[in-house]
C-alpha cells in the first residue's frame, strides 16, 4: 500500500487515488500545483525517492513526472531535476458567463490579470482586421446625408435605410425571402432572442427544442424568459428534428451548426418545416456566420421556405465585429407588432451605427470586406488542417467546411486535462463539454472547439503551435 503522505522536500500530504497509480499520482499532483500547495519553482524529489516514499515503482513516479511536464504543470532540466513550473496556477479562461466589473479603485481581478497570450476560443471574429477607414468612410457619408428625422425618436424597427439594405442584401446573399416592413434591428442576436422569448409567452408557449450543442448563454436568456429548453437528438447526421411534437418553438443554426460545424441535413431542414407547418410552432433560424463557407456556396436560409413560420437571425458580430451590438430578425408579419411591443416601442439600437451599417452595405463595401475576410479566414483553416495532419495526426479535425471554428475531437476522458494544460501555456481553449446541453441525450464528446478567427495575423502562427503541444 502507498503511504497516504510524501516528504518532497516540503511537508505535503499527497494521496494518489483513483483506478491506476499513475493516474491517481498525476492527479494527486496536478492538484497540489492547481491549487499552489506546491508553490512555483518548488524542487520535486527525484524519482527514485518519491517512488521509495510512497512504496511504488520508480517508472510509475517518472511517468507520472513526464505527464504533467508535457501539461506544463513541472519543468524537467537536465541538472536542476524536476521543479513546479513558474506561474500562477492557471484557472480556465472564460469568454461566457457573468461580467467582472471591480469597483473602482480595487485591484484588478484575477482574472483580469491573467489574461492569455493566445485565444483559440469560438465565438470573436479576429478584431485587428476591422474595416476601420472603409467603416469611418462610411459613417461620414452616411451622416453628411441623413436627415435631421434621423436624430430623433426613431421607427422602433429600427432606420429604415439599414433595413432597405438589409432587406436587398439578406434575399440576394442569403436566399431570405423579405421586405424592410418585417425586419427589426436589434442589440445582437441576443437580444433579438430575448425579445422572440417575451412574445413566446406572451403566446403562452412553455417549451422550446433547442440543439444539444449550443451556446448555453443563449438557452439561460430562453429560461430567464420563462421557457423551459428541450434538447433535441444528435446523431451522425447532426441534429435530429424529426422527434419534434407539441413543442412551442426550436431554436437551430441550420446553416453551420454551432458548434460542431455541419449544415442541417437538407431532409432534416424540409422536416422542421413540416413540424412547423402541421402544429404552429415557430422556428427560429440562428444564421451567426451564414457568409463564411469556404468550398462551396453558402447554404441558404431555411427561412426562404417558408417566411410564415421561421424568424431569420442575422448579426454583424462574426462578420463584422460583436462590439457593434447590431443585428437583426426578419419576422413573419403577424409577430411584427408584438416584437415592436416587446422592444418596448422604441428603437434601442444607435441611429450612427445603424445609418453607418446601411451605408456600408449599399455601398459594397460589406461584400468586398466579407469576401476577404472569408479568404483570410479559409487561409487560417487550411493552416490549421496542415499543422494538425504533421503534429497530431490522430485528431481528425470536423466542421472545418464553414465557420471561424473546428472541432477537434479528443480521446475520450482527456478534454480536461488538456483544457488545463493549455491554461497553463497562456491558450485560451474551449472544450466541447461547455456547448454540451446539461439535459443532452447523447453520448458526452470530449474534443476542443478550436476558434481560428479571433487572434490576430500576427498571433495566429504562435497560437497553432500552442495549440499543437497541448494536443496529446
Ligand atoms: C451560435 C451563435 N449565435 C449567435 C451569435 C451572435 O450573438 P450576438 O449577435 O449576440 O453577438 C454567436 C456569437 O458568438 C454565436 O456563436
Amino acid at each position: 500500500m502507498p503511504k497516504p503522505w510524501a516528504t518532497l522536500g516540503v511537508d505535503l500530504h499527497l494521496e494518489p487515488t483513483g483506478p491506476g497509480l499513475r493516474r491517481g499520482l498525476t492527479d494527486a499532483l496536478r492538484e497540489a500545483v492547481r491549487t499552489g500547495r506546491l508553490a512555483p519553482g518548488t524542487r520535486l524529489p527525484s524519482s527514485r525517492t518519491l517512488a521509495t516514499d510512497l512504496g511504488i515503482a520508480r517508472n510509475t513516479v517518472a511517468e507520472a513526472y513526464a505527464d504533467l511536464v508535457a501539461e506544463g504543470w513541472l519543468t524537467a532540466r537536465q541538472g536542476s531535476g524536476t521543479r513546479v513550473a513558474m506561474g500562477a496556477p492557471p484557472t480556465p479562461f472564460r469568454r461566457w458567463g457573468s461580467a467582472v466589473v471591480p469597483p473602482s479603485g480595487t485591484a484588478p481581478s484575477r482574472r483580469e490579470r491573467h489574461r492569455p497570450t493566445y485565444d483559440l476560443r469560438p465565438g470573436t471574429p479576429d478584431l485587428a482586421s476591422f474595416p476601420r477607414t472603409e467603416w469611418l468612410k462610411a459613417a461620414r457619408r452616411a451622416f453628411t446625408s441623413a436627415p435631421n428625422e434621423a436624430l430623433g425618436y426613431g421607427d422602433p424597427r429600427g432606420r429604415i435605410e439599414l433595413r432597405t439594405a438589409l432587406a436587398a442584401y439578406l434575399s440576394r446573399a442569403r436566399g431570405v425571402r423579405t421586405d424592410p416592413e418585417h425586419i427589426l434591428i436589434c442589440a445582437g442576436f441576443a437580444h433579438g432572442l430575448t425579445l422572440l422569448g417575451t412574445v413566446l409567452r406572451a403566446h403562452g408557449a412553455r417549451t422550446v427544442a433547442v440543439e444539444s450543442y449550443g451556446l448555453p448563454p443563449h438557452w439561460n436568456l430562453l429560461t430567464a424568459a420563462g421557457l423551459r429548453t428541450q434538447p433535441l437528438p444528435y446523431d451522425e447526421l447532426g441534429t435530429d428534428p424529426t422527434v419534434l411534437t407539441d413543442e412551442d418553438a426550436v431554436l437551430l443554426t441550420p446553416a453551420h451548426q454551432f458548434p460542431m460545424g455541419a449544415p442541417l441535413h437538407r431532409d432534416r431542414r424540409a422536416a422542421v418545416v413540416d413540424w412547423a407547418r402541421r402544429t404552429g410552432g415557430l422556428v427560429l433560424e440562428d444564421d451567426y456566420d451564414g457568409e463564411f463557407r469556404y468550398d462551396r456556396q453558402p447554404v441558404g436560409a431555411l427561412q426562404g421556405l417558408d417566411p410564415d413560420r421561421v424568424v431569420h437571425l442575422g448579426t454583424a458580430s462574426k462578420s463584422l465585429a460583436p462590439g457593434l451590438r447590431l443585428a437583426w430578425m426578419v419576422l413573419p408579419p403577424r409577430l411584427m407588432e408584438e416584437a415592436v411591443s416587446a422592444k418596448g416601442g422604441m428603437d434601442t439600437c444607435g441611429v450612427m451605427d445603424q445609418l453607418t451599417l446601411a451605408e456600408f452595405i449599399t455601398s459594397g463595401a460589406y461584400d468586398r470586406h466579407v469576401r476577404s475576410a472569408r479568404l483570410r479566414y479559409r487561409r487560417r483553416r487550411d493552416a490549421l488542417v496542415t499543422a494538425l495532419a504533421a503534429h497530431a495526426p490522430e485528431v481528425h479535425v470536423t466542421g472545418i467546411a464553414a465557420g471561424l471554428h473546428a472541432v477537434l475531437p479528443l480521446p475520450s476522458g482527456t478534454e480536461r486535462t488538456v483544457l488545463q494544460a493549455a491554461t497553463w501555456q497562456g491558450l485560451a481553449l474551449h472544450g466541447l463539454t461547455f456547448f454540451r446541453h446539461t439535459a443532452a441525450l447523447a453520448e458526452p464528446l470530449d474534443a476542443l472547439v478550436v476558434g481560428y478567427g479571433t487572434p490576430p495575423d500576427h498571433a495566429w502562427a504562435g497560437a497553432l503551435e500552442a495549440l499543437c503541444r497541448v494536443l496529446p
